[in-house]
């Protein structure tokens, strides 16, 4: 009883979620749209008993500290609120990402605690109901709870403000994208922080909203058509514009690292010398490369001339958040 167990995949947005107009229900200011990808994921399982005092964390077997509990509590709270009990938890989270180079994400982590959750209490939420619920404990984690291509409408309400999936005829197993570790020993400013920090000071936050309801659009046309370039694109320009809030905020700051820029240009190279690749980076300093499958190994062989083996790594398409069998129920 009240045990639960559930898997769930990293997705990386094409066009960015950036910035929120309610921290507390985690409500986005734009609509965004992402690829759910295989190589990165997250098991979590949890166990809600009336013999805990306290709840616990624990990722990759390790106790969190109480910062990082503190954020699973109020997470469990929320599950806890929709089944009517206050039984506290034990959360035991493991990472699987191909190195231990900061790929783990709050995205597959706190869609799996979702699944997990609604496993354990039997909440019997719906897969929109589970986006809502996910989005509370991150916002990129509403959108792991599908495959594939993505969209998460902003809406503008807990009711209104979940993701679905975005009718492809699976053109995403066409495609891949390479991960380029960048190793950068600056402290990392949150996407949190980061996001918030934008939309009150930058100068090029209303202009970042104007255009990504465009980007939006032309994504899912690009999608519909099954239009690569057209894609690849939007994905380039809407991820540099997003960067470039970043710039304009005060005080200014930049998730970019100077071998950021180098994988920038490289993958600019490869596409002039005909390999049709294109960028995206998130809120640290490695490049993701979103490309065809026909071209991986012919776009690794050109990537491996200026960056080391075990700093590429190759994701395709992935699945939705999957139930697990529970091992041993107290
Ligand atoms: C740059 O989902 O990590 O990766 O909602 O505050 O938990 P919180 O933020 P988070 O932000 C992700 C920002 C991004 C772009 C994206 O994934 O859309």
């Amino acid at each position: 009883m009240y045990n639960g167990k559930a898997r769930a995949y990293t997705n990386i947005a094409l066009i960015k979620y950036w910035g929120k107009k309610d921290q507390e229900l985690i409500l986005p200011m734009n609509n965004s749209l992402s690829l759910t990808l295989d190589a990165f994921h997250t098991e979590t399982s949890v166990h809600f008993s009336p013999d805990y005092t306290k709840d616990s964390f624990y990722l990759d077997d390790l106790e969190q500290d109480a910062k990082a509990t503190t954020k699973v509590s109020r997470f469990l709270d929320l599950a806890r609120k929709k089944a009517g009990i206050s039984y506290c938890a034990c959360v035991k989270s493991q990472n699987f990402v191909p190195t231990a180079a900061g790929l783990a994400s709050s995205a597959s982590g706190l869609a799996a605690l979702t699944g997990a959750c609604n496993d354990a209490l039997q909440l019997g939420l719906s897969d929109k109901e589970l986006s809502q619920l996910a989005r509370r404990g991150s916002g990129s984690a509403c959108r792991s709870i599908f495959g594939g291509f993505v969209e998460w409408e902003k809406g503008d309400s807990d009711e209104t403000s979940f993701a679905q999936k975005i009718p492809s005829n699976n053109w995403e197993e066409d495609l891949a994208m390479i991960f380029i570790l960048i190793n950068d020993q600056k402290k990392e400013v949150s996407s949190r922080d980061g996001m918030q920090l934008t939309v009150e000071t930058s100068a090029y936050y209303d202009s970042w909203l104007e255009t990504t309801a465009k980007d939006i659009q032309t994504a899912k046309e690009a999608i519909l058509q099954q239009d690569f370039q057209a894609l690849g694109e939007v994905t380039e320009s809407n991820g540099l514009k997003m960067h470039a809030t970043t710039l304009a905020a005060v005080p200014p700051f930049t998730y970019w690292s100077p071998d950021s820029l180098r994988a920038m240009n490289t993958v600019r190279r490869i596409r002039k010398n005909g390999l049709s690749c294109y960028f995206t980076m998130d809120a640290g300093p490695n490049v993701k490369v979103l490309c065809q499958k026909k071209d991986v190994s012919a776009i690794l062989t050109e990537l491996q001339k200026e960056f080391e083996e075990e700093q590429l790594t190759c994701a395709y398409a992935g699945k939705g958040l999957k139930s697990l069998e529970m091992e041993v129920s107290k």
